[in-house]
C-alpha cells in the first residue's frame, strides 16, 4: 500500500496496514542509521521543523537527526527562545513556519489536540511528537518496531505496561499500536494511576504488579510524570517504587526472554533499578536508535514516500 495522509496525529486513526507500513519502512532506515557515513539524498531540499512547546532529548533530536541524515534542512524552535515568549499563537506561529516553507512540521505541545489544531491549519505536513496525555505515537512506533524487531512479531505477544497510566500519552499510543497488531496488553499501577474505563481500550487491567508480570513477553515501565501529577495519587516516590518498581527477582517473574522497554527519561531507583535498567533484557539503547529510523520512515512516507517514490538509500 502506498502512503496517503498528510499528517501522523495518533495510532487511533491508523490501521494495521498503515503501522505495517512504516514499521516496514524503517527497516532499510535503520541501515542508513548504523552506516559509518549517515546521509542520504532522498529530502534534498526539503524543511523540517520542529516546534517544541516542552522539553525533550530523544524526540527532538532523533527528527534533527533523522531529517539531516536524509538531507533535509532542519530547523528547531525552542519556545523559550521564540516570539511565542511575546504572546503569538500556536496558529500563527505555525503559519509564519508555512511561509517560510516549511514541509514537515514536527510538534510537542501540553495541549491534548494541538497537532491536529496545527494540522488543519497549515498545508505542511504535521508530525505529533506528544500533545499533553492524549498520544506520543511515533514512542509507540519505535517501540512497536523495537519488540518486532526482537521478537520477530507482535501478534500474540503479552504486554504489560507498568506505571503512570493515567498522565501517559506513550501507553494511549501503544495500546492503539499493539491491540491493532494483535497483542495482547496489560495495564498496571497504582488505582489512583488507571483511569476509569481503560479496559474499553481492550486492555487487561491489573493492581498487583507481580501478578501482571507472570507470562509477559514485554514489560514496558513509564516514567512518573511529576509535571503532570496533582499531589496525593499515591504517598511518595518510594513507596511506588516498592510497589511498582522492576527489579532482577520482579522481572523474573517474567518469560526467561522477556524484553524491558521505557520510553525514558527514566527515574533510576524509581521505575527501574539500575542493574534492569542496564541489563541484559534491556531495550532502552535499542529503542533509542530505533527513534531515528522510524522517524527517518515517517519523514519519508509523509514527503516523498506519500507520492509512491522508492527509498534511496545511497546505495
Ligand atoms: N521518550 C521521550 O519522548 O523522550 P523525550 O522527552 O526526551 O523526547
Amino acid at each position: 500500500m502506498n502512503w496517503w495522509r498528510k499528517d501522523l496525529l495518533g495510532l487511533e486513526q491508523l490501521s494495521r496496514e498503515e503501522i505495517n507500513l512504516i514499521l516496514d519502512t524503517a527497516i532499510p532506515m535503520k541501515d542508513i542509521v548504523q552506516r559509518d557515513i549517515k546521509k542520504v539524498p532522498t529530502l534534498r531540499g526539503r524543511t523540517v521543523v520542529n516546534l517544541f512547546y516542552e522539553p525533550s532529548t530523544r524526540t527532538r533530536t532523533s527528527f534533527e537527526l533523522a531529517g539531516k541524515y536524509m538531507g533535509a534542512n532542519t530547523v528547531n524552535i525552542s519556545t523559550g527562545s521564540s516570539s511565542v515568549v511575546k504572546g503569538e499563537s500556536l496558529k500563527d506561529t505555525a503559519k509564519i513556519l508555512e511561509v517560510m516553507g516549511a514541509d514537515v512540521v514536527v510538534i510537542r505541545h501540553s495541549m491534548a489536540g494541538a497537532a491536529q489544531i496545527l494540522a488543519e491549519t497549515v498545508s505542511a505536513s504535521v508530525i505529533n511528537a506528544g500533545d499533553g496525555i492524549h498520544e506520543h505515537p511515533t514512542q509507540a512506533l519505535l517501540d512497536m518496531f523495537t519488540i518486532r524487531e526482537e521478537k520477530g512479531n507482535i501478534s500474540g505477544l503479552t504486554v504489560t505496561i507498568v506505571g503512570d497510566i493515567l498522565h501517559s500519552r506513550v501507553v494511549r499510543s501503544n495500546i492503539w499500536g499493539l491491540t491493532k497488531l494483535g497483542a495482547r496488553v496489560r495495564v498496571v499501577g497504582p488505582p489512583t494511576l488507571i483511569p476509569c474505563g481503560i479496559e474499553n481500550l481492550g486492555v487487561e487491567v491489573y493492581y498487583s504488579l507481580e501478578e501482571a508480570l507472570v507470562g509477559s513477553d514485554v514489560v514496558m515501565a513509564l516514567r512518573i510524570q511529576k509535571e503532570r501529577q496533582k499531589k496525593g495519587l499515591f504517598p511518595s516516590l518510594r513507596e511506588y517504587a516498592r510497589l511498582y518498581g522492576i527489579t532482577r527477582e520482579r522481572l523474573a517473574l517474567a518469560k526467561p526472554d522477556c524484553l524491558l522497554l521505557h520510553p525514558g527519561p527514566v527515574n533510576r531507583g524509581v521505575e527501574l533499578s539500575s542493574e534492569v535498567a542496564d541489563g541484559a533484557q534491556s531495550m532502552i539503547n535499542r529503542q533509542v536508535t530505533n527513534g531515528v529510523a522510524v522517524r527517518m520512515a515517517l519523514l519519508f512516507l509523509l514527503t516523498g514516500g506519500a507520492k509512491g517514490e522508492a527509498i534511496d538509500t545511497g546505495r
